[in-house]
């Protein structure tokens, strides 16, 4: 390792006494010339990608990874541990395979390589694009300097459930934040040269309709309208697709009982074919054999065919197109057009990671010496774990004040990798912040006394319950850490009963008991039902599962060095029977708002609204707004609209604030939300600083899947809200759409 790139051709054998062919592309060969050098096999071989070391999906047999990489029949592989053993495999298929095809690297960063950043759902709460777009930045940075060029990265499914466990890896509830947020990620990823050495290839998945699997349980049926996949799943993907992502996942799941990596209609048709998408289309873990139990294939020849045909260019580990397709084509059954097409866009994508021109490129180790784990990139993700907390309540108590004693509780304040959260990459938990760690570099050691409590699961024994009862007892103020340790939320990780785990709530009762003020910093992959602690608790700080600083930034909150300005991305419900909940709900002929009572679209035993609504988050400063100005009372259906409102920092310190567009479109061909996010900005405000915020609502977000099955703005009357959260709208107005 560590000798450097090496000149093109080094070693590698001539195609059949041709001249080298791949040395070539990029100068005056084309990708087409390279695609009619190769065989049937080979052609197939660009399409196998193949597992590493560390399994991320049910086991699929092993194969002699070395012989199929020397013989030309593996494309790409993930999850492969090490850059020294990268850079050995890429040597086999660069100096023995017959044409020397080199090999893409993929691997599941999410929210960081090493150096882990907030969740994505956390990173959602800060609403903040730039925050968004430079940690992913700094995200491929590591990835690329540690020898991968592919990240598995943005997920962008919408999540509808609290319980589904990958809540955490999305960007929340609403379609708009998650595509803005899903286009500033793959904008971080790929920068403008993806053949630079701190670019790399993004991957948007679950293409779609993941986010809204029934009940919430994993892998399960989804069952949505055309039209809740249209207004509701597609549009992150098409964020991506707009911000040129080179690839696309498809998700495990079903669209009109045809899962979607054999569902044409979505990935040739829709995405390939009318979004012009030319990157490469992936299937998740073994998902091509998965047609089989999904019922829609007889064996595993009809799998790849489906998969094919339907437009799934790579087998991700499955080992089905290896096996079946170059029979498939050879006969006939298969057009050699499609294999075609998948394999180009394959070759085309190592292309533009620069991968003919150098194979060895990303691997340099003084580069991944200066850049992965970066103190830059440590900076970074103690500002972005600051921006996402959320404060859900506070009476006062925070920020803390720099006199007293500190009971610090619970075994989550001190477990790095339950900052770090699931999908964690290479970070490292003993490399991480935990809380009482965080706590500890703002405070005197002497002001700090922890207790355990209870587990990390939440569950205690009455000696170390009275013994966090003591130590709560004596101290000026406690801090307990409750929520969700890593293992409860990403994949495989839905949850039924999503309130406090284990013994949280009854420690907390007697800590509270006590009489001493308690803060609970709330570690979790979803929202959870807290209907309780949102009662009896004075301050309680969402934190995620903040990332390789998440300790620091905690402290940073708490002690008042960074005034919180998250903005929920998910609802919280008050239990878990309301779920799935979410703020743009459709209206109903019964609305509970207005129905007679008794006969309204309610429950008895429990209100319709959430305990925090989507767009809440405190602030240790107060905003206050005025003069709402939309630039027209009527507007063509192509028109666009400025809309102005003033923001003014009525407290006495600095904050941020999110300040949030949601609209209204009243009557339609179908029902609409009863709002719908439709623009936000995060602003900076000191003391009694005014600010006006302009936003512009064009065509794209006005329109609707009609009921013609055509997206277009329907004309009639909108209403247009600006507030702090989709519960708290301070100002309003309307106008016209006219054809
Ligand atoms: C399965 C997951 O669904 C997907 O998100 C991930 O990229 C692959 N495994 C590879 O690890």
């Amino acid at each position: 390792m560590g000798d450097g790139p090496a000149s093109r051709g080094d070693g590698r054998r001539e195609a059949d006494g041709t001249t080298d062919p791949v040395g070539a592309i990029g100068s005056d060969r084309s990708i087409e010339a390279l695609l009619n050098e190769l065989t049937l096999s080979e052609k197939v071989g660009q399409l196998n990608q193949l597992n590493g070391t560390d399994e991320t999906g049910p086991s699929v047999g092993t194969v002699d990874l070395d012989a199929e990489i020397a013989a030309g029949r593996v494309g790409s592989m993930l999850n492969t541990d090490g850059m020294a053993a990268r850079e050995r495999y890429q040597r086999l298929a660069v100096e023995e395979s017959r044409l020397g095809i080199p090999l893409l690297f993929g691997f599941d960063v999410v929210h960081g390589y090493e150096t882990v950043f907030p969740t994505p759902l956390a990173e959602a709460a800060s609403w903040d694009r730039e925050t968004v777009r430079a940690n992913a930045a700094a995200a491929a940075a590591e990835t690329a300097a540690a020898g991968i060029t592919w990240t598995f990265s943005p997920p962008c499914d919408v999540a509808r459930d609290a319980r589904w466990g990958r809540s955490m890896e999305s960007s929340g509830e609403d379609p708009y934040l998650a595509a803005e947020l899903t286009h500033e990620r793959v904008r971080g990823y790929q920068g403008t040269d993806l053949a630079a050495p701190d670019t790399m290839l993004a991957c948007v998945k679950h293409f779609v309709g993941y986010g809204d699997v029934l009940a919430g349980r994993e892998y399960n049926t989804v069952d949505v309208s055309e039209t809740a996949l249209r207004e509701r799943h597609l549009p992150p993907f098409e964020a991506a697709v707009e911000a040129g992502v080179g690839s696309v996942m498809t998700a495990f799941t079903d669209f009109e009982r045809v899962p979607v990596g054999a569902h044409k209609g979505l990935l040739r048709d829709l995405l390939k074919d009318e979004w012009g998408f030319d990157g490469v289309v992936v299937s998740d873990w073994n998902s091509v054999r998965e047609l089989l139990p999904h019922g829609i294939a007889v064996d595993e020849r009809e799998a790849a065919r489906a998969a094919l045909e339907a437009g799934t260019d790579v087998d991700m580990v499955g080992h089905i197109y290896s096996k079946e397709l170059e029979e498939l084509v050879a006969e006939g059954t298969v057009a050699e057009s499609l294999l075609d097409d998948a394999v180009r866009r394959v070759l085309e994508t190592k292309r533009r990671l620069g991968l003919f021109e150098d194979p060895y490129r990303y691997f340099d180790d003084a580069r991944r010496e200066s850049v992965v784990g970066s103190e830059r990139h440590r900076e970074a993700a103690r500002e972005g774990a600051r921006e996402s907390m959320v404060l859900l309540e506070n009476d006062g108590m925070l920020p803390l004040t720099d006199a007293g004693t500190v009971a610090v509780g619970g075994a989550l304040a001190t477990e790095g990798t339950d900052v770090l959260g699931e999908w964690r990459a290479r970070g490292d938990g003993d490399d991480a912040v935990p809380i009482l760690a965080g706590i500890e570099n703002a405070v005197d050691a002497a002001r700090i006394e922890f207790v355990e409590g209870y587990d990390r699961f939440g569950e205690t024994t009455p000696e170390k319950r009275d013994e966090l009862v003591e130590t709560v007892a004596g101290a000026d103020v406690a801090v307990l850490a409750v929520g969700e340790p890593w293992e409860l939320s990403g994949e495989c990780s839905s949850r039924t009963d999503i309130s406090l785990p284990g013994d949280q709530r009854a420690v907390l009762e007697a800590a509270l008991e006590t009489g001493t003020p308690v803060v609970t910093v709330i570690l979790s992959g979803r929202p959870l039902a807290i209907p309780w602690t949102a009662e009896n608790v004075p301050a309680v700080l969402e934190a995620w599962h903040p990332g390789s600083e998440g300790g620091n930034a905690v402290a940073d909150v708490l002690f008042g060095d960074h005034s919180p300005s998250g903005k929920l991305p998910m609802s919280f419900p008050r239990t878990v029977g309301q779920v799935p909940l979410q703020y743009d709900e459709l209206p109903t002929g019964r609305p509970e708002a207005t129905a007679e009572p008794g006969w309204s679209s309610s429950y008895v035993d429990c209100p319709n609204d959430p305990l925090y609504a989507f767009g809440h988050g405190l602030s240790y400063t107060e905003f206050a707004y005025d003069d709402l100005a939309i630039g027209a009372q009527t507007i063509s259906p192509t028109d666009h609209l400025d809309i102005e409102a003033t923001v003014e920092n009525i407290g006495e310190r600095a904050g941020r604030e999110v300040v949030q567009l949601y609209v209204r479109d009243v009557v339609g061909s179908r029902s609409r939300p009863t709002i719908e996010l439709a623009g936000f900005e995060k602003i900076s405000l000191e003391p009694g600083e005014r600010r006006r915020v302009a936003f512009e609502l064009g065509p794209k977000t006005l329109a609707t899947w009609t009921a013609d099955g055509e997206r277009r703005v329907e004309s009639g009357e909108f209403e247009v809200f600006v507030g702090r959260a989709s519960d708290d709208l301070r100002l309003s107005n309307g106008f016209t759409v006219a054809e």
